[in-house]
């Protein structure tokens, strides 16, 4: 029988490619797209993903994102409503959003309390007029575009960069085990999102139209070949071979997990040994990108 305490419901790799927002011409982007149809794959699995998540009950969607980069500590969005123009500084092309979204300030609050309590250095940001970052926006938008749930969103912190990929992996497992607790102490039925790609070569120029599929391939194969491994390990629920593997991962292949999303997901759902759903992997400017899902309800039925 299915506990009434919090929980988180599943768990997604959640790219955030701000091409894909363009290429969806939402009313809230200025740039509208050419509908050259260079992201198809990807726009196809993240509408699979949201078919798929349709009938879960959930009230919050959090989200680690890549964007938000904060030198001391993990920081958490503090304040109840934000609105504004996110603009990204690389594609402004393509993506300026005009934002308008709510917080679960409490839910925030008692991960960023439960994190201290794991010895990492933490922060409430409690700027009204902060922009939100297109990571968190870019996500959030793709698994969910009403933006009719609040949000959790949390920061970057610099530790792979400053110490070690080892470091920053601890840390990341245990904000992830922060989080966890979070939901549970606060009754919260939650949507985790780590919004990050997998190998991240990429083009440094792009054609007259962004969209032009012609252009759009993996950049380098060696990359790719790892992205292809590391699918394997989430379908055949092999996630503790995955963070074992996660230090190589990063070095060998660019991969934009150093800024510790998928970790801190993995952490959140406590390593598990469920195989993954893969909805798409496909590439944009060349790096790769999956859209994985953890249907942690799953185990619940089969247990
Ligand atoms: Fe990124």
């Amino acid at each position: 029988m299915m506990s009434e305490s919090g929980k988180i419901v599943t768990g997604c790799l959640a790219p955030h490619p701000p091409h894909l927002v363009y290429a969806s011409n939402p009313e809230q982007n200025e740039p509208k797209s050419s509908g050259a149809g260079a992201w198809k794959t990807l726009l196809d699995g993240y509408a699979k993903l949201r078919e798929s998540i349709k009938d879960k009950e959930y009230d919050v969607i959090i989200v680690h994102t890549p964007h938000w980069k904060t030198n001391i500590g993990h920081h958490f969005l503090g304040v109840e409503h934000f609105e504004g123009l996110s603009v990204d500084p690389i594609f402004p092309n393509l993506f300026r959003f005009h934002f308008d979204l709510n917080v679960d300030v409490e839910l925030a609050e008692a991960i960023c309390a439960e994190a201290k309590q794991e010895g990492l250095v933490t922060n409430m940001m409690r700027n009204p007029e902060f922009r939100v970052d297109y990571g968190t926006i870019t996500s959030s938008y793709l698994v969910r575009p009403e933006f009719d749930l609040p949000i959790v969103a949390i920061s970057s912190a610099r530790t792979y960069f400053d110490y070690s990929d080892e470091a920053g992996e601890r840390e990341m497992l245990a904000l992830g085990a922060a989080t966890k607790r979070a939901v549970e102490k606060t009754g919260r039925k939650a949507l985790l999102l780590a919004s990050c790609s997998l190998s991240h070569r990429h083009f440094t120029d792009e054609p007259s139209d962004p969209e032009d599929p012609s252009f759009e391939h993996i950049y380098n194969e060696n990359q790719s070949k790892w992205d292809q491994h590391v699918m394997s390990l989430m379908q055949s629920g092999q996630a503790a071979r995955l963070l074992e593997e996660m230090p190589d991962f990063i070095s060998q292949a660019n991969a934009e997990v150093r800024d510790g999303s998928l970790t801190w997901l993995l952490g959140a759902m406590e390593v598990p040994n469920l195989p993954a759903k893969i909805h798409a992997y496909g590439t944009v400017i060349g790096t790769g990108n999956a859209i994985v899902e953890w249907d942690l309800l799953a185990t619940e039925v089969n247990a």
